[in-house]
């Protein structure tokens, strides 16, 4: 039987954090212990220019990542770790499904109304690159025809654009070229701000992230330092975990006693807001504090064999890809000549 692709990216933005890490990258790696799938993992570089501008940082990004992948342990030799940019028939089926898709489509994103929202009360406009951004996003998915996409929550109304577009072109050009994408089945994880905001990492304040890289202290003082129910102002104060925004770490990090034991405790104020946060950065260093020793070998050992590894997984995927797009541009008319 044929393996089952999993395919998931992460866009080049900065240092990545405990967000990623938690919300995809763990992931990844345990779906690459499973031998019926065949994992794709790339690097949204082009995905990255919508938003930011410097070269030098781009490409610097690119290569965190890697190390990161390679520290979370993503093995090269047996999942695909691309760069988005390293494959031209990615952009090019983009436009094919460009000329797919209807305005309003994009129009109508969470993703591209928030963006160009932001952007319009800084007194900026959005780029036609962020409406765009689903399509290419789509192209990522269809091109190596994707069984299986893991993205957190915030991502589904993409995938869902992708599986539109597959059944689009499939009945309008008479062909079972483009595969379905399933979403994992399952909750996405989504990963919120220290500051209480949306999502790590979203926000501009580097106290509400937790980067991979922080230093012990520093990860312990975000946490201590963030925000917590406004409404418990003092110890002795009960507190309700609901209204909380320090409590959505809990289930993502901690055991099932140690939340009904915070839970209770708030409520009764038996236990402190530093007493629920101590079990959270527990939590935390004992995952990234082998991550960050695993990171440090990784980037002695492996700094050198990091354009190789893009360069082979680069390689695998394109060749596959390419047989997609080859189809895809014939089915609709357009052929290489
Ligand atoms: N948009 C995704 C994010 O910001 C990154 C991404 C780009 C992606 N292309 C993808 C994820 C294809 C999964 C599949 O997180």
């Amino acid at each position: 039987m044929e393996k089952k692709v999993v395919l998931s990216g992460i866009r080049a933005t900065g240092r990545m954090h405990l967000g990623n890490l938690i919300g995809a990258i763990q992931d990844f790696v345990e779906l690459a212990k499973n031998p019926d799938y065949d994992c794709f993992y790339f690097i949204a570089n082009l995905h990255t220019l919508t938003t930011r501008g410097d070269p030098d940082a781009i490409k610097r990004d690119l290569r965190g990542i890697v190390l990161d992948y390679l520290a979370a342990g993503l093995d090269p030799e047996t999942v695909t770790i691309y760069a988005q940019s390293s494959i031209p028939e990615i952009t090019e089926l983009s436009w094919l499904l460009a000329c797919q898709t209807g305005v309003s489509q994009l129009t109508d994103m969470h993703h591209w109304r928030d963006k160009k929202n932001r952007l319009e009360q800084e007194g900026l406009t959005a780029n036609a690159g962020l409406l765009t951004y689903p399509v290419l996003m789509a192209a990522d998915i269809l091109a190596p025809r994707a069984n299986i996409v893991p993205v957190g929550i915030d991502q589904h109304q993409h995938v869902e654009l992708a599986r539109d577009l597959a059944r689009r072109c499939n009945y309008r050009y008479n062909t079972d070229l483009f595969t379905i994408p399933d979403l994992l089945d399952r909750e996405g994880v989504k990963v919120p701000g220290l500051d209480g905001s949306g999502k790590m990492g979203k926000s501009e304040d580097g106290r509400a992230t937790i980067y991979l890289n922080d230093p012990e202290e520093m990860i312990t003082r975000k946490i201590m330092e963030a925000v917590t129910d406004t409404d418990r102002k003092r110890r002795t104060d009960a507190g309700d975990p609901g209204r909380c925004p320090f409590f959505a770490f809990h289930p993502l990090l901690s055991t099932k006693d140690e939340i009904l034991h915070v839970q209770n405790g708030c409520r009764d104020a038996s236990i402190g807001c530093r007493d629920c946060k101590r079990v959270v950065a527990d939590h935390v260093l004992t995952i990234l504090k082998p991550f960050q020793e695993r990171r440090r070998a990784v980037e002695s050992d492996h700094e050198r064999r990091i354009d190789e590894i893009l360069h082979e997984g680069g390689t695998r995927a394109r060749r596959r890809i390419k047989e997609t797009v080859d189809r895809a541009k014939d089915l609709m008319g357009v052929p290489a000549f």
